[in-house]
């Protein structure tokens, strides 16, 4: 960016420009002829009257679902648990499917998938109906059934969705785990939820190179004595160790199974997935989500937010492991009958301008990333969208971390050539979907996710649980949604204390926010222990216990500082054990072992030696003034901790 185009930026601010999107864009909304036909004049109005929960949400869902037998109750809410479409007879597989099978749809390409390598196939609906059905068939002749939990460790490949839409179909519960993830945390996650199979791929390609899962996943299923097969789809046809006794290979599995399955009549509440998130504490949380209200919230705000119409081409830029790729690569477009593009591969490889010619070659209309992967392109250089043809676009999406004006202009910019609106959408893998976020009818703020969406209720409470304005405070839901997780996995002490225990029936989200005079909320970041990491949500205690785990290493403390590129990075101070030489070669030591302990994602950026850690008397670590220290703002009163002396260690860190 030039100098004079900082200026700019630096004016703009200033300014508190809004971005009002053009009158033409907005009659053509999906939810402006909503409201032309409800008689609803304005985006005031809508917000008010969709406040009537059973109401809207009804309207939604019979917009958007098809019940085997209709619901009794749109809403009942006994806090903190709640059940959307009490009564139903529904299954999400239904929607995403069976019903477009029906129609012409099932020649309409649901999901265009790219190879790293440049390999292309397209896959219609019908094709990943039978696809689907045929997993489902397997699934069932190795003895899974309703209720069971399948762990899916796939990239971004087509058969990932498959895998998740066969568990769906007989009512299994699937638990995704990113497959940057270790094996280590595979088989965490698969031992916490006893996953009776696995699903794997041989290789995946990742900046030019082929990584072989398989060998991973081997890795995570000696620990994890619940598995009983592990699927293996073939990628790359390479050689892979092989398990006579559990493993099979996914085509040989499928090749004889009928192209039909009956779809499981769940109840709307069963459960549908298990993704675990980071907490506070090292042990990852395993949230719930069910079949019912999760379609409907997920539908509709892709509806809604994207505007998504029959003949766009929608890329979701996130991966599938993570919520954004189960509720918008997975789950919503299909109900929708979007046609979707999933992409192997490195973002900038082998050109850093991959995924502009993505755009222009399939012609996308609407992208949805994040601002690590704005900021990334933003270094690399405008150069290279402009070598490109993107003016297929019309509408742009950000998600998982605040996004600096900077880069909101940049990608309004550079990337939407100044006519596509981008919608800032904030959420959670608790809430499923999005919950405050602009439409494409409303004037933008750069840096702001603007306001709670049709049918959510969100307000900033100060800690006596008063609504305040233009003051940081916390991020609160005060209705129920569509989409709300349904408690922890087999742990709801934890899902009560972490999340209602704040304030009386209110959901606390854990993130600081301001709501300005307009009502506009600016997401700050989390007001707990966990970092976000590139949109990612890593607990420092996490990595503390990874570290610790090491045999060298007697204590730990985490602490995110800010990067221009990830939002936060990783530092870690480390207290060595008794006779344990400090070097860079341990460092080097350290780095890997997170990252076989939890991910390449979690590694350390940083990592200081120091004798001790600053803790209060009762022994806990204070990260607060080890990241004030660190990063060198004021530390404050110290003359409660332990250790005091302690704190001037850490700018001593060698
Ligand atoms: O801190 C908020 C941040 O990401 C957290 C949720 O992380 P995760 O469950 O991994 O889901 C990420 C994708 C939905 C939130 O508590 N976050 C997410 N979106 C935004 C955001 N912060 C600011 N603006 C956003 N648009």
């Amino acid at each position: 960016m030039s100098n004079e185009e900082k200026k700019d930026i630096s004016v703009l601010l200033e300014e508190n420009r809004v971005f009002k999107p053009p009158e033409e864009l907005i009659k053509q909304t999906n939810v402006k002829k909503w409201m032309d036909k409800h008689g609803i004049k304005d985006l005031d109005e809508l917000l008010e009257k969709s406040q009537d929960l059973e109401w809207f949400w009804g309207e939604m869902a019979k917009e958007l679902v098809e019940w085997y037998k209709p619901y009794d109750k749109v809403l009942e809410w006994d806090p903190p648990y709640v059940k959307w479409f009490a009564g139903a007879e529904y299954n999400i597989a239904h929607d995403a499917l069976d019903k477009h099978v029906r129609t012409e749809r099932k020649d309409k390409v649901a999901y265009i998938f790219e190879g790293e390598p440049g390999d292309v196939k397209k896959w219609t609906y019908g094709e990943l109906y039978t696809e689907v059905n045929k997993l489902a068939n397997a699934l069932k002749s190795l003895g899974v059934k309703k209720g069971d939990r399948v762990g899916i460790y796939l990239p971004m490949h087509v058969e990932l969705p498959i895998a998740m839409l066969a568990c769906a179909k007989i009512g299994a519960i699937h638990s995704v785990v990113f497959s940057g993830f270790s094996a280590t945390a595979f088989s965490d996650r698969l031992n916490d939820c006893k996953a009776k199979v696995a699903i794997t791929c041989d290789f995946f390609y990742r900046r030019g190179k082929k990584v072989s899962l398989k060998k991973q996943a081997d890795d995570a299923i000696k620990n994890s004595p619940s598995v009983e097969h592990l699927i293996v789809y073939k990628r790359t046809g390479d050689e892979v160790p092989w398990n006579e006794e559990k493993d099979l290979w996914w085509d040989e599995i499928t090749k004889n199974q009928p192209a039909e399955c009956e779809t499981e009549k769940m109840d709307a509440n069963d459960l549908l997935y298990i993704l675990y998130t980071s907490g506070t504490t090292g042990k990852p949380k395993g949230i719930q989500h069910a079949h019912g209200g999760y379609a409907v919230g997920t539908a509709q705000t892709l509806r809604w937010v994207f505007d998504l119409k029959e003949d766009d081409i929608w890329w979701c830029a996130a991966d599938i492991g993570w919520v954004t790729g189960h509720s918008y690569i997975v789950y919503a477009p299909l109900i929708l009958g979007t046609t979707s593009i999933i992409y192997e591969g490195a973002p900038a490889f082998p050109e850093p301008e991959r995924w502009w010619s993505m755009i222009e070659k399939h012609k996308v209309t609407v992208l949805y990333t994040s601002p690590t992967a704005i900021r990334a392109h933003m270094k690399l250089g405008e150069e290279y969208p402009q070598k490109c043809n993107l003016d297929s676009l019309r509408l742009l999406g950000s998600v998982g971390e605040p996004i600096n004006p900077e880069a909101w202009i940049w990608y309004h910019k550079y990337i939407g050539k100044e006519q596509c609106p981008i919608m800032d959408t904030w959420w959670q893998t608790e809430t499923g979907h999005f919950l405050i976020s602009p439409l494409p009818i409303t004037p933008l703020k750069p840096g702001s996710a603007t306001k709670p969406l049709p049918g959510i209720a969100a307000e900033v409470y100060n800690e006596e649980a008063e609504p305040i304005t233009n003051a940081g405070g916390n991020l609160v839901i005060l209705k129920p949604w569509p989409g709300m997780l349904r408690g922890l996995y087999k742990d709801p002490e934890r899902y009560e204390n972490v999340y209602w225990s704040k304030f009386p029936n209110t959901y606390l989200a854990g993130d600081v926010s301001r709501k300005d005079e307009d009502g506009y909320f600016w997401v700050q970041g989390r007001a707990d222990d966990v970092l976000n990491v590139a949109g990612h949500r890593i607990g420092n205690s996490e990595v503390e216990s990874a570290l610790v785990s090491h045999p060298k290493v007697a204590e730990a403390a985490v602490i995110g500082k800010p990067h221009e590129l990830k939002g936060e990075s990783i530092t870690a101070f480390v207290v060595l054990k008794k006779g344990v030489e400090p070097s860079d070669d341990l460092k080097k030591e350290l780095r890997e072992h997170v990252g076989k302990e939890i991910g390449k994602i979690a590694r350390p950026d940083e990592i200081g030696f120091v004798n001790d850690v600053p803790k209060t008397r009762s022994g806990k670590i204070m990260r607060r003034i080890i990241r004030a220290k660190a990063i060198g703002e004021k530390v404050g009163d110290i003359s409660t901790l332990a250790n005091p002396e302690a704190v001037e260690g850490i700018s001593e860190a060698k």
